[in-house]
C-alpha cells in the first residue's frame, strides 16, 4: 500500500526537479468505449496514478512550484449523486484535499478558465509532450489565450517533456512499491501453480486461462495484461492470446501470465508439459532455457550493465543450441552473426513496475545504463523452434520460455516469483500432487 505521504513525496521532489518559475500538467487516463454504452475496464495512466493516487478519468494534476495559494492542484469530477447512482462514487473535490492531500481541488470542467491564468508568470511548461496530441493542443491554447489577455505578456516560453524526470524517477522503486510488487509476485506466482495443478490432457487453454484469472481475481488482483497460454507449437507465436485450443496431450504449454496489485505489475512465464511429465526432447531445450535463465539471474546485480544479463542469456543459450544440434559452428561467430535470433527473438527482459514494460531509459548516452539497488527487472529468456526440415523431428513446435521478477538487491538478485517451481523434477511433483 502506497500511502498518502509518499504519493505527495513524489509530487514534491518533481517540484524540485522542475524548480520554481515551472509547472506540471498531467492528464488521467480516458474511459474507453467498447461498444453501445459498455466501456473497457478504467486502467488509470501509470504517471498519473503515481502522482496522485486517483483511481477516476477525467482528472488533470497541475504542480506550481513556489505557487503561494498552492502548489498541488487537482481538476476533477466534482461530487454529483445522479451520476454516482450509474457509476459509482466520485471522490470530489474535498476527498481531493483530505484524502490525496493537495492543496486544493477544482472542478474539471473550470480548467480552461483557470489554467491560462495559472501560467502567468511561468517560464516553462512540463507535460508528456506527444501522448495526446489533443491535451498538447489545449496547453498551446492556454498560453496563447494568456498571451490575448495580457498584452505584451509571451507566456511560458518553454514546453519541456516531463518524460525523462517523471521516469528516472519511476525506475528506482521505494520500499513500500517493492512491498507491493511482493504482493503481486505472490498472487501471480499462486495463479501459476494452480495453473500447473490444474494442467492435464482434455483440456483448453481457455480452462487454464480461467483458472490463472480466478486466482487473481480472488486475491486483489486483475491481469496486469492479456495472459498467454499457449499449448504446444501456440508457444512459437510470441504474443499468442486466442487461447482457445484443445490441449495436445504430448505436448508442453507455455503460460506467461501476471496479475497487478493496487496497479503494481508481475510478469511470469512457465512451460510445462500438459502430461505432468517432459518428454526426452522437451527436457533438453527446457534444460537449456533453465541454464540460461540461471546463468542471466546471477548477472542482476548493482553495478552490472543492464545488457550484461541478456548478452550472458544468449551465450548459454547459443552453446546449447549447438549441443542440441540445431545450430553448427562456433559459439563466438554464431552470437556475434545473430545467428541464435532463429529461435531466441526477443530480449532477454524489461523493467517491470506501474506498468509491465515499465518506464525508464535502458541506455545513457549511448552506454547500456548500471543497474541500482531496488530497480526490478524480468529475466525471460526462450527457445522457439519451428518446422523446418533441417531440424530434427523430435524438437519440432517446441517453444519455451521462464520468466521471473527480479529485484535489484543489495546482496545480489531478489527473485520475487520464485514461489513457481523451476525445476523439471519440482515442476513434476507439482503437478503429480
Ligand atoms: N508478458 C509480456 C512480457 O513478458 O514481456
Ligand atoms: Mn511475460
Ligand atoms: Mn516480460
Amino acid at each position: 500500500m502506497i500511502s498518502r505521504e509518499e504519493f505527495a513525496q513524489r509530487r514534491q521532489r518533481l517540484m524540485t526537479e522542475t524548480g520554481d518559475g515551472s509547472l506540471v500538467l498531467l492528464t488521467s487516463a480516458g474511459e474507453r468505449l467498447r461498444n453501445g454504452d459498455s466501456h473497457y475496464p478504467f486502467r488509470q495512466d501509470s504517471d498519473f496514478h503515481y502522482l496522485t493516487g486517483l483511481d477516476e478519468p477525467d482528472a488533470v494534476l497541475v504542480l506550481a512550484p513556489g505557487r503561494e495559494s498552492g502548489e498541488q492542484l487537482l481538476f476533477l469530477r466534482p461530487k454529483n449523486p445522479e451520476r454516482e447512482q450509474w457509476d459509482g462514487p466520485r471522490l470530489g473535490l474535498d476527498g481531493a484535499r483530505e484524502q490525496l492531500g493537495m492543496d486544493d481541488a477544482f472542478p474539471i470542467s473550470d480548467l480552461d478558465d483557470i489554467l491560462p491564468g495559472l501560467m502567468e508568470g511561468v517560464d516553462r511548461v512540463f507535460c508528456l509532450v506527444g501522448k495526446d496530441a489533443q491535451f498538447d493542443q489545449r496547453v498551446i491554447g492556454w498560453r496563447n489565450r494568456l498571451r490575448e489577455k495580457n498584452k505584451g505578456q509571451r507566456g511560458p516560453a518553454e514546453l519541456i517533456s516531463l518524460e525523462h524526470l517523471l521516469h528516472e524517477q519511476r525506475l528506482i522503486k521505494s520500499s513500500d512499491e517493492i512491498r507491493t510488487m511482493q504482493k503481486a509476485a505472490r498472487i501471480s506466482a499462486a495463479a501459476m501453480r494452480r495453473a500447473m495443478q490444474q494442467c492435464r490432457p482434455g483440456r483448453n487453454e481457455a480452462e487454464i486461462h480461467a483458472e490463472l484469472v480466478h486466482e487473481y481475481l480472488s486475491h486483489g488482483c486483475t491481469p496486469a495484461y492479456m495472459p498467454i497460454v499457449a499449448g504446444g507449437s501456440n508457444a512459437l507465436v510470441l504474443h499468442y492470446i486466442r487461447n482457445n485450443a484443445p490441449l495436445p496431450d504430448d505436448g508442453l504449454l507455455l503460460i506467461d501470465a501476471g496479475g497487478e496489485y493496487q496497479n503494481y505489475a508481475a510478469d511470469i512465464s512457465r512451460t510445462f508439459p500438459v502430461s505432468g511429465r517432459f518428454s526426452p526432447a522437451q527436457r533438453r531445450v527446457y534444460e537449456v532455457v533453465l541454464a540460461a535463465q540461471k546463468a542471466a539471474i546471477d548477472e542482476v546485480r548493482v553495478g552490472q550493465p543492464y545488457d550484461a544479463f541478456h548478452t550472458t542469456a544468449v551465450r548459454v543459450l547459443t552453446e546449447g543450441l549447438v549441443e542440441l544440434g540445431l545450430l553448427d559452428g562456433e559459439v563466438e561467430s554464431l552470437i556475434e552473426n545473430q545467428e541464435y535470433r532463429r529461435f531466441y527473438m526477443h530480449k532477454t527482459g524489461h523493467w517491470l513496475g506501474l506498468d509491465v514494460h515499465d518506464v525508464g531509459d535502458y541506455r545513457i548516452e549511448g552506454e547500456s545504463r548500471l543497474l541500482e539497488a531496488n530497480m526490478v527487472v524480468t529475466v525471460e529468456p526462450g527457445l522457439y523452434i519451428g518446422f523446418d526440415d533441417d531440424i530434427p523431428e523430435e524438437f519440432r513446435g517446441i517453444g519455451v520460455r521462464i520468466e521471473d521478477d527480479i529485484r535489484v538487491g543489495r546482496n545480489g538478485p531478489d527473485n520475487l516469483t520464485d514461489a513457481v517451481p523451476r525445476e523439471i523434477a519440482d515442476i513434476e511433483a507439482l503437478m503429480a500432487a
